[in-house]
């Protein structure tokens, strides 16, 4: 079988060349007659790896010296806790802006633990759409976070907000790597891996130093702290060393493609393809205001969405038509791009591994399935 069009959210693409080197270096990694999923993580072949990966986060990402990088377990929904616990120290205060259902989700966890949450600002109001502009946060917060990239609503913020000495949190599980970002102006980020950098398994994380606190909330396990990992190099316990291994081999191919500004220009030419051609379509259209887009997740519908909401018939139109091009997107060889069931319709998630030629073909099928079912 031919390989496919892969516009899932995540899990979603690896750069095809990387795939080929994990299956030549398969059963004997670097002549050492092993795979690397069956190496010990303390062992001489495997330490330079998550080192390498490690260096190579910094100097893509231009890391800077005060700033620990680490590679945890438990993807972005563990961190939701990992933040609360071990930087709702001081007040117990945190800000938090609604951008969907993930920032949502780091909010309630947060909460959960005792923290007294406040939601400085949302986007509900028009089913978070939009990213609301927050140019400044005051207060005496421990902490303000942010989900950088919001993948089910397909938007992402084109503005850093200004928060003086509260430390800024942003999950940029979506968005690793696929734009410059100066860390400087965050406190602590972090990625599960899974959609730009690697199979799951790992997440990553980058924290200033300042912020690995040898006392997080009362109870927090070893596990769940910071400092563990950051006095371990990551290898407190045994890490994901394959998934490790991959990631590795994801930012050499970023580094190959210019890195996070080549890899950038990339991007912006993929959904600009998209969006200009949604944006001048009468049968599709983004849900994404202009302003406050993704690179990287575009949710759509098809006009048959317009009386949805309040008719039943249409709802049922509606549905019939979004399966029947999820089907047909299928047999064509583009798949995954059923939509979120809270945005409706479809999304194509296009990552830095999906290819402009990828992009193409998906509209080259749109425009065939509109002219087919107007
Ligand atoms: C922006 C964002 N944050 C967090 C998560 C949760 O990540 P995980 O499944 O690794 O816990 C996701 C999952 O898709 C996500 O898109």
């Amino acid at each position: 079988m031919s390989r496919v069009y892969n516009f899932s959210a995540g899990p979603s693409c690896l750069p095809e060349e990387v795939l080929k080197e994990c299956a030549a270096e398969m059963l004997d990694y670097n002549g050492t007659g092993q795979s690397v999923m069956e190496m010990s993580h303390r062992s001489k072949a495997y330490e330079p790896i998550i080192q390498d990966a490690e260096a190579m986060v910094r100097k893509l990402m231009k890391v800077p010296e005060n700033y620990k990088i680490l590679f945890v377990q438990g993807g972005g929904s563990t961190q939701f806790a990992m933040v609360a616990e071990n930087l709702g120290i001081h007040t117990g205060k945190a800000a938090y802006i609604e951008t969907g259902v993930w920032a949502k989700k780091a909010a309630q966890e947060a909460a959960k633990l005792g923290i007294e949450v406040t939601t400085i600002a949302s986007s509900k109001d028009k089913n978070y759409s939009y990213i609301p502009k927050v140019e400044k946060i005051e207060g005496d917060y421990d902490y303000a976070y942010i989900c950088f990239n919001n993948t089910i609503m397909g938007t992402h913020y084109e503005y850093i907000p200004e928060t003086g000495n509260i430390p800024l949190v942003a999950d940029i599980s979506s968005c690793v790597l696929s734009e410059e970002l100066d860390v400087s102006k965050f406190g602590l980020l972090f990625a599960g891996a899974q959609k730009n950098l690697a199979p799951a398994g790992v997440t990553l994380v980058i924290i200033r130093e300042d912020l690995i606190t040898e006392t997080p909330r009362a109870g927090t396990p070893t596990m769940l702290t910071y400092k563990t990992h950051a006095d371990n190099g990551s290898m407190y316990n045994t890490p994901p060393c394959y998934t490790i291994y991959v990631l590795d081999k994801v930012l050499h191919w970023i580094e190959k493609n210019g890195g996070a500004a080549g890899i950038n220009k990339l991007n912006v030419e993929k959904a600009d393809y998209l969006y200009n051609f949604l944006d001048n379509s009468d049968f599709y259209h983004a849900t994404a205001e202009k302003g406050s887009r993704s690179l990287m997740n575009v949710p759509f519908l098809t006009k048959y969405s317009d009386h949805a909401a309040d008719d039943e018939a249409a709802a049922a139109k509606e549905k019939e038509i979004n399966d029947k091009f999820v089907k047909e997107a299928t047999a064509a060889g583009l798949v995954n791009l059923k939509g979120h069931r809270l945005v409706g319709g479809m999304r194509a998630s296009i990552y830095n591994a999906m290819t402009l030629d990828g992009v193409k073909a998906l509209v080259e099928f749109m425009k065939k399935f509109a002219a087919e079912n107007k």
